[in-house]
């Protein structure tokens, strides 16, 4: 890292006493921005906060190869504002037939900058996900080789698992042997929600990282019941208790490199939500940076705000950090409660509510 980012910090942490922090533009390394009219609706959000944003493949059907991570890329492209400097990093959803031989033409021909593995049936469109981690040994040797990194939703699939130790069992059971297999892999474990994976995420660093999501920091799973069932707070993995809340929130704002920004937003109808079965997932795009810095700011640590939303995920993937700044401001702000598409609409996670930050501006 160049003395250049120390002073950037530096000079946000002094800015911040007066209610304004500026620091380098933001990533988000966890998007689902769907395809088609859902596509248009939430892509507005991200790109009002993020500079760049690793794109989740979990489309139906799913982004398995160069040539269909080339086409959604470029529907990205194409739905983005005028002017708009979004980039959308792709990603590969990994299934049992992946073969190493595209994974390494993706990647060397910078189609997509990484893997995504969901262990089949874990989520949403995670039917065509991987039924047993062994199958993918080949592609796992190739991404090892090539210095890929591999993006994983872990949780354990087993039905006979209680939802609340998915997280927790997938560690013990899936995660541990395979970084023992392939100990040169690069590994995302994406929106962290427990103890269990602050702790073993904090003793693989630097070759694991994680994400954490703005609602895990600020739910947990009591919240999924106040004062009744709240389908637009259920995602996977699900809240935990608040224990595992506070870890995450001391995790993020300890100063670890190994934590970052991924929103994991993840906007379904409001049909699907309240509905018989409802859908996983949850919109936390359009507050989500106003929601980070709450926590930041409550936890005392607005002076390692820029290193967990700008420089840590840039470093873990070897990429740039952004050239321009955004302005955060300790000033009442309020979002939409909900963004039409079609003829339904998207609940916003703290939409409709009075947030205490705003964003400012960004310079680029
Ligand atoms: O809650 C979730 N929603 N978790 C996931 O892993 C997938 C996501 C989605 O695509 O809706
Ligand atoms: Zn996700």
């Amino acid at each position: 890292m160049s003395l250049d980012h120390l002073f950037d910090i530096a000079s946000a942490a002094s800015r911040a006493t007066n209610g304004t922090i500026s620091i380098r533009r933001p990533d988000d390394w966890h998007i689902h921005l769907r395809d088609g009219a859902m596509l248009r609706a939430v892509l507005p959000f991200t790109e009002a906060q993020f500079a760049r944003g690793i794109i989740m493949p979990n489309l139906v059907p799913p982004i398995t190869t160069a040539a269909e991570a080339t086409a959604y890329r470029d529907r990205i492209l194409s739905a983005r504002a005028p002017g708009s400097d979004f980039k959308p990093l792709m990603t590969c959803y990994l299934t049992d037939d992946a073969r190493p031989d595209e994974l390494e033409r993706g990647f060397v021909e910078g189609i997509w900058v990484a893997a995504k593995l969901y262990p089949a049936g874990a989520t949403t469109n995670a039917h065509s996900g991987v039924s047993d981690l062994k199958r993918i040994d080949p592609v796992l040797d190739r991404m090892e080789r090539l210095g890929m990194p591999l993006l994983v939703h872990g949780e354990s699939t087993d039905p006979q698992v209680d939802i609340f130790d998915r997280e927790a069992v997938f560690i013990e059971n899936a995660l541990i042997p395979l970084m023992a297999r392939h100990q040169g892999l690069k590994i995302v474990f994406e929106h962290a929600t427990t103890v269990e994976a602050v702790d073993v995420v904090s003793s693989h660093a630097p070759r694991l990282a994680a994400t954490i999501t703005p609602h895990h920091l600020v739910i947990n799973r009591t919240s999924l019941f106040q004062g009744g069932l709240r389908p637009h707070l259920y995602c996977l993995p699900v809240a935990k208790r608040e224990r595992h809340r506070l870890a995450l929130r001391r995790a993020i704002t300890s100063g670890a490199e190994c934590f970052f920004i991924g929103t994991d937003t993840a906007p379904h109808p409001r049909n699907r939500k309240q509905a018989d079965c409802c859908s996983a997932g949850v919109f936390a795009g359009a507050t989500a940076l106003q929601t980070y810095v709450q926590v930041f700011d409550e936890e005392g640590a607005l002076d390692r705000f820029e290193a967990f939303a700008a420089l840590n995920g840039p470093k873990f993937y070897g990429l740039p950090v952004n050239a321009g700044t955004i302005t955060l401001e300790r000033k009442p702000s309020r979002v939409a409660a909900a963004v039409a598409v079609d003829d339904d609409e998207v609940v916003v996670f703290r939409g409709g509510e009075s947030l205490p930050w705003s964003i400012a501006g960004i310079a680029p």
